[in-house]
């Protein structure tokens, strides 16, 4: 790779060892990157934390003075509507200046590479860089080029990691359903585009979750996707079986390069969750999405606003899983 490639066109690789990368050498949160490789103890220890910040989130006082005098510069160079805002919410009550960079009137338009861009804001004396863009990869490059004492937390990059809205979905699952082996939980839709999807399938295996799906078209699954830990099902009623959890995902109809799927409406009817296809999971099962979410291709409306929705608690507690991985990479601990 080199190092000053403009942002847009090069693919840009992780890297097989990100935790060399993210974590100190004592084994401390400095980037997160990915969920991938973390332990056990490090999700939980992350997972505890952000528990302290929910309940401070439900106080008449929502701000706590851990990153009082530090720097947060957003850099998003994908449309986010949830992640964005919950990470400068976060960023807020903890105390922290931030810093929004629009990206589309920023100079990333007129070719400044990604190297750049790290270098002139590094020289503002910012301490935190949050980063979402299209390339996979591109926040294992930041953590490689940063400056000592600069951490990079990862919003999703390419189709390759959106940690922390696996934490979030994780803590979610954990609020309502507690332990994790009891668990089965399907993940349905677009998996072979979804940053969210390998970070979700990470973050349960690591969790020890008792069983995770995938349910999908062909079409929709990466080759081998059973060799990261999971059952996979091609048929909807079949995948939702007497899970507890059901979480679906979004068409990624911008990143797929060619017809995937006849039609929507096709998809529909054959991976929607309705009302009736919910029936065969159990009882009480959640069902999540990460949002977007596109009512009558992958959700019905009836579902994703019904009473077994979680997904407006999924964006709630996305702030005090932020505000608990960036204590956590500066350092200062929870609420
Ligand atoms: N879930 C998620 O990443 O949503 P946004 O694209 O709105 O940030």
């Amino acid at each position: 790779m080199n190092p000053g490639a403009t942002a847009a066109g090069d693919i840009l690789q992780p890297g097989p060892l990100p935790n060399r990368l993210q974590l100190t050498p004592e084994g401390r949160l400095r980037h997160l990157l990915t969920v991938e490789g973390l332990s056990r103890e490090l999700v939980t220890e992350i997972l505890d934390t952000a528990e302290s910040f929910a309940n401070m989130n439900e106080k008449a006082v929502k701000k706590v003075p851990l990153l009082r005098g530090k720097t947060v510069v957003n850099l998003f160079f994908e449309a986010s509507t949830r992640t964005r805002t919950t990470f400068e919410l976060a960023a807020k009550r903890l105390s922290a200046d931030v810093l929004n960079i629009n990206v589309s009137t920023s100079s990333a338009v007129k070719g400044e590479s990604l190297l750049d861009t790290l270098r002139n804001l590094e020289a503002m004396n910012v301490d935190m860089f949050v980063v979402r863009h299209q390339e996979s990869g591109a926040a294992h490059f930041m953590a490689r080029h940063a400056e000592p004492g600069i951490n990079i937390l990862n919003a999703g990059d390419g189709r390759h990691a959106h940690p922390t809205q696996a934490l979030l979905d994780m803590f979610t699952i954990r609020r309502f359903k507690g332990d994790f082996t009891r668990l089965k939980v399907a993940i349905v839709g677009d998996i072979l585009h979804s940053r969210v999807a390998r970070s979700q399938i990470h973050a349960l295996n690591i969790l020890q979750t008792g069983e995770v799906r995938v349910v999908a078209p062909h079409s929709l699954l990466p080759a081998q996707v059973q060799d990261l830990g999971v059952q996979v099902f091609h048929d909807l009623e079949q995948g939702l079986r007497d899970v507890d959890v059901v979480i679906m995902l979004r068409l990624q109809r911008e990143r797929m390069e060619h017809a995937h799927l006849p039609s929507e409406h096709e998809y529909f009817q054959l991976f929607g969750l309705t009302r009736r296809r919910l029936h065969v999971a159990q009882p009480d099962c959640l069902v999540m999405h990460p949002g977007p979410a596109n009512r009558g291709v992958e959700i019905d409306s009836a579902v994703a606003d019904g009473a077994q929705s979680v997904i407006l608690q999924q964006v709630t507690f996305g702030i005090a899983v932020r505000m608990a991985v960036m204590s956590m990479v500066m350092g200062v601990g929870g609420a």
